[in-house]
């Protein structure tokens, strides 16, 4: 039976159901651009930086543009997608999840935030999550999109946990991949189909608890 002493978490899909607003601003966007941008599609944009979203976008399309010209696209993305996030409230954290990051504290597990957002802080102060992680690592602190584990080491380090006593929580392939790559347990939120690389999947948090960590081996 593994030891975990840290329980880190993505973001977008797993705290809180912002990909339908990343969906909605990029589709937006595409439509601008004459570009056919379905929600299969949108698959490829889970756990992927903002300017990598955007470069898979225009990749679609078979549009090419200079990079100054993306970046204004991509900062007129982020606009449209923070009308939506300012509205956000207590409320859309996704059910369960409060519950379980006060389970962990109480039974005296640390609990950090490893996400490609360069919103996340923004996020967690909407919903009023941020008391509850001892560390937040966001898309500003680190150099390498996952796969590349940069994000969890990093939220490990800050928490003083080894790796192999850290389990993370992933609803996106490049997140398990990240994980998997730091030498973590990683337990996939979403589709198991999909998230066959976890150790095992959970549709949610409803039924997750601290005790269901003794199932990782
Ligand atoms: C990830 C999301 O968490 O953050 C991606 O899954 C998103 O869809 C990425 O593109 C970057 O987010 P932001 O908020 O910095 O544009
Ligand atoms: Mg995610």
């Amino acid at each position: 039976m593994a030891t975990i002493k840290a329980c880190l978490f993505d973001l977008d899909g797993v705290i809180v159901d912002t990909a339908k607003f990343h969906y909605q601003a990029w589709k937006t966007l595409a439509d601008g651009l004459n570009i056919d941008f379905t929600e299969h599609d949108n698959e490829r944009l889970k756990g992927v930086s903002r300017m990598r979203s955007l470069e898979i976008i225009l990749e679609i399309g078979g549009v090419t543009m200079p990079e100054a010209e993306q970046v204004t696209l991509a900062t007129r993305k982020n606009e449209v997608y923070l009308e939506d996030v300012q509205r956000m409230t207590e409320a859309d954290v996704l059910p369960g999840v409060r519950r379980f990051l006060e389970e962990c504290r109480a039974a005296g597990l640390k609990t950090a935030l490893g996400s490609a957002s360069k919103n996340a802080r923004l996020i967690l102060e909407r919903v009023q999550l941020l008391s509850l992680f001892d560390a937040v690592v966001d898309g500003t602190d680190v150099a390498n999109a996952k796969p590349d584990p940069e994000v969890f080491l990093k939220g490990a380090e800050m928490l003083g946990v080894a790796p192999e006593e850290c389990v993370v929580f992933e609803d996106a392939v490049a997140g398990v991949e990240a994980a998997r790559n730091g030498g973590m347990h990683c337990i996939g939120v979403g589709d198991a189909s999909i998230l066959s690389d976890a150790d095992f999947v959970i549709p949610g948090f409803e039924e997750m608890t601290v005790a269901r960590l003794q199932e990782l081996r």
